[in-house]
């Protein structure tokens, strides 16, 4: 069998599985590796003075991790600079946040050139590449330029833009020729894909052919669809462990009898925290007789905070949830409990599992597992409600959530009145279809479906 060789600017395979704080990216990834032998390739995260392509080799839980340091100028232009403040809010459609600055794509350019200069002496012919993210998008052109013939993929967690966001990006073509050097290019949803295709119809007069293959540069891709799941069954034991059942045991005893709702998000700006804290405290306003019954739990560990509009929304959001709470506490009952903190895997699942309400709205975001773990940590007798913003990936597949427009207050406001007074029997409906859809399209299943399509797609 074919070795993996995983690339992604973060490599964060958890030393305790169990214990992982880490992401959907993580998780998804470390089981794909475990699976398939081969190793896993990225940033370390450290800088180093100058450059020097030196590889740090450990195995992390029986995957096999390579990285690579990057310099400080690297860090600023490459990740906080294209990654974070151009493409990031560009993808989520927060144009007026883009940053276009030509140094930006110059240090990312130079930092994936070095990327693919030091991947290839650790590749052996049958190896196939599955590259992450938009980090790394021109990494198949850069590896071709080596020499390097193998099979490799692509896979985006975000959305991809509308045509008409993606054009005011210079050297958008550019960008979006170099995707063309791979052999398949996976997207979370239809609508990003079909996104994708509209661009390269438009711009790049490229044909969209039958079976999702995609011609235009003078070269040809095979395009699909591979919505992200979480591994179920590791989720589930992760809930039941010792720490899964103490934590949902500690809300219970603080929440007293009130319903808590709950909110697990990275600081970012495409989370829709800020509509989400004022569709919640409209509705306090919309409905008097229910505030002291009910709290929000909102866990935002602090992310990318060397990012100038990360800090913003960091202390704007400090001011709301501290108004809110100013506003509408009493001596004995606060509506918002709002934590900069991360908690490990096991904790979240006992949150989650004690939330009547899981509350995912998004303005834009490529899928959210969130959603996901929500609907897995359920009680099937007694399951919560997942409220979920339109916009999410996520909602191309869960439409028996409450789907919601992120933007409207008074629609988040309804939403929230209608989850909270669900009968029963309606909740342990949706509750069903939703969890089928979370098995069905489990981890695993991405996995494979991405590598047996890229290793059966024509070269
Ligand atoms: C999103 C991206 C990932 C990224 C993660 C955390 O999920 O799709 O590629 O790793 O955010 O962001 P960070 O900048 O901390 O890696």
């Amino acid at each position: 069998m074919s070795r993996l060789i995983v690339v992604s600017n973060r490599v964060s395979a958890p030393k305790d599985p169990a214990a992982g704080s880490a992401g959907g990216l993580a998780m998804a990834l470390s089981a794909a590796l475990r699976k398939y032998d081969g190793l896993w390739f990225g940033w370390s995260g450290e800088t180093v003075e100058h450059f020097t392509g030196e590889l740090n080799i450990e195995d992390r839980a029986g995957v096999t991790v390579a990285t690579v340091d990057l310099e400080p100028q690297d860090v600023d232009e490459y990740y906080n600079g294209y990654a974070n403040k151009t493409l990031w809010p560009l993808f989520h459609h927060r144009v007026d946040l883009t940053a276009y600055e030509r140094s930006y794509g110059e240090g990312y350019e130079r930092t994936n050139r070095r990327f693919a200069e030091v991947l290839r002496p650790l590749l052996q012919p049958d190896d196939v590449i599955w590259v992450h993210d938009y980090h790394m998008i021109p990494m198949a052109r850069d590896l071709r330029r080596l020499g390097v013939k193998n099979r490799i993929g692509f896979f985006l967690h975000t959305p991809w833009p509308a045509r008409q966001l993606l054009v005011t990006l210079p050297h958008h073509r550019r960008l979006v020729e170099s995707m063309f050097h791979f052999d398949l290019l996976g997207f979370q949803t239809r609508e990003w894909m079909e996104l994708f295709q509209r661009y390269v119809e438009v711009e790049a007069k490229g044909v969209v052919g039958e079976g999702g293959r995609v011609d235009a540069f003078g070269r040809s891709v095979q395009v699909g669809v591979f919505p992200i799941g979480i591994d179920v069954e590791s989720f589930l034991a992760a809930r039941d462990s010792l720490l899964g059942q103490k934590t949902y045991d500690r809300i219970a005893a603080s929440a007293a009898f009130r319903s808590m709702i709950v909110g697990v998000d990275r600081l970012d700006y495409s989370k829709g925290l800020e509509q989400r804290l004022l569709g919640y405290e409209q509705f306090l306003e919309d409905n008097p007789s229910m505030r002291g019954g009910v709290f929000l739990l909102q866990v935002t560990p602090i992310s990318r905070d060397d990012v100038d509009t990360y800090q913003d929304i960091r202390g704007r959001l400090d001011a709301l949830a501290g108004r809110i709470n100013g506003a509408y506490a009493d001596m004995d009952w606060q509506p918002i409990r709002y934590l900069n903190r991360t908690f490990r895997r096991d904790q979240l699942a006992g949150i989650y599992r004690a939330a009547r309400v899981g509350l995912v709205t998004p303005l834009r975001d490529g899928m959210n597992l969130v959603a996901k773990e929500y609907v897995a940590a359920q009680n099937p007798d007694d399951p919560g409600v997942l409220i979920l913003s339109r916009f999410a990936g996520a909602a191309e597949q869960m439409g028996e959530a409450l789907l919601v427009n992120p933007f409207s207050r008074e629609e988040l406001s309804d939403a929230i009145r209608t989850a909270l007074t669900m009968p029963l029997q309606e909740r342990r409906r949706k509750w069903k279809a939703l969890m089928q859809v979370v098995r069905d399209t489990d981890v695993s299943h991405w996995r494979d479906q991405f590598v047996e399509t890229m290793i059966s797609s024509s070269h």
